[in-house]
Order: C-alpha cells, then sequence, then structure tokens
C-alpha cells in the first residue's frame, strides 16, 4: 500500500514505521514524507532512507485549505492509499478530510477524548489522571474527535516530568500505529457508526 507521512517534528513515529515496514510487519512503503516545519528531523530520517521528503510552507499561502489543497495534489499525485499523521500539528480542513475520507490516521498522546488538542501529556499530567496513554484513529473534520482504532495505557508516576511521560508514551506509539497501519492495509477495520469494528482472521 501506497503511504504519506505527514510530519511536523521529532519524527520518531515515522522512524518506528519505516522500521516496521523494513521488519515486513507492514505492507506498505512510504512514498513522501510532508512537513509544515523546514527544519523537521522527520525529514532528515526520510532523506536517510531514501524516501521523498518535501517541506511546505504554510506561510506562503493565504488560508488552511489553500495549504491543503497543495498537499492532497501531491498526494494525488503519488496515488496515496494511507495518510498517516505522526506528529503533524496542524488540524487538517475539511476539504482535505473530504479528499481522503477514512484513509487518513492520526496519533494522539492520550487516552481520547481525555485532553485533545496541543500539549496532550502536559495537559494530563497537570490535570493529575493516574493512568493516560495513546490513541489511533481516523481523522474526521474535528479536533481528534474521529473513531478509535487502538488504545492503550500509560501509568502516570510520581515523579513524572513531562518528558518522562512522554518518553513512556513514545515506547507505547512506537508499538501501536505500526499495528494499526497494518489493520487498515488487511481491511481488518470495519466502521459502525462512531465504533470503528476489528474483523477477526
Ligand atoms: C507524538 O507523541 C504524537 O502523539 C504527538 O506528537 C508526538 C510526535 O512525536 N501528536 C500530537 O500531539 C497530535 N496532536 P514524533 O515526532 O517523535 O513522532
Amino acid at each position: 500500500m501506497r503511504l504519506a507521512v505527514l510530519a511536523s517534528g521529532y519524527g520518531s513515529n515515522l522512524q518506528a514505521i519505516i522500521d516496521a515496514i523494513e521488519r515486513e510487519e507492514i505492507a506498505g512503503q512510504v512514498q513522501v514524507v510532508i512537513s509544515d516545519v523546514e527544519d523537521a528531523y522527520a525529514l532528515e530520517r526520510a532523506k536517510k532512507h531514501g524516501i521523498e521528503n518535501l517541506y511546505i510552507n504554510p506561510r506562503e499561502y493565504k488560508d488552511r485549505e489553500a495549504f491543503d489543497r497543495v498537499i492532497v495534489a501531491l498526494l494525488l499525485e503519488r496515488q496515496i492509499e494511507l495518510v498517516v499523521l505522526a506528529g503533524f500539528m496542524r488540524l487538517l480542513s475539511p476539504f482535505f478530510v473530504r479528499k481522503f475520507r477514512g484513509k487518513i490516521i492520526n496519533i494522539h498522546p492520550s487516552l481520547l477524548p481525555a485532553f485533545p488538542g496541543l500539549n496532550g501529556v502536559q495537559k494530563a499530567l497537570s490535570y493529575g489522571v493516574r493512568v493516560s496513554g495513546v490513541t489511533v484513529h481516523f481523522v474526521d473534520e474535528g479536533l481528534d474527535t474521529g473513531p478509535i482504532i487502538l488504545q492503550d495505557s500509560v501509568p502516570v508516576l510520581d515523579d513524572d516530568t513531562e518528558h518522562t511521560l512522554h518518553e513512556r508514551i513514545h515506547r507505547v506509539e512506537h508499538r501501536l500505529y505500526p499495528r494499526a497501519i497494518q489493520l487498515f492495509i488487511e481491511q481488518k477495520l470495519r466502521l459502525e457508526g462512531r465504533r470503528c469494528i476489528h474483523i477477526e482472521g
């Protein structure tokens, strides 16, 4: 399957996906990595693996949809079948979601619907939850509101800082995201309203 990864930052989830592909745990290829941040380390990771990597500067476009139209055109040109958001820190426009409905997934560092949006790890820590976690979900027009594909919990420890908690969360993300991508590729996900049912076998 032809995958595209959109990332704004460090790209450790991108790396986990590339590694899982190399271990043949994901039956797909990352065709392109796109970032809205020029010096995102994710672009560097793509380069190292010989994957096409593109920086698109959001400031060159008048609004979110104009920016998204450029990305959508790039994805269509490359016949992308699944769009993977991996630390992509922008809300997609309804235009983008419509064009790839049911074919965009995101990873979020909390147990949604708790702590959506930016700084999910910090919000969970400040709130004082004893358990947080990771959510992989389909993307709809809302902010982290789409049907949930996989979740796993992560304990919050008394001496956690945002950094230590995020590290623990990252380890779970790197296991969960490749699994979710492979479930999608194997067509083992079926939507019943908001619920995403996993088809056995
Ligand atoms: C991940 O923890 C991901 O869940 C989070 O950004 C981090 C990116 O890490 N995403 C969000 O907060 C989206 N709202 P990475 O660049 O090392 O993959």
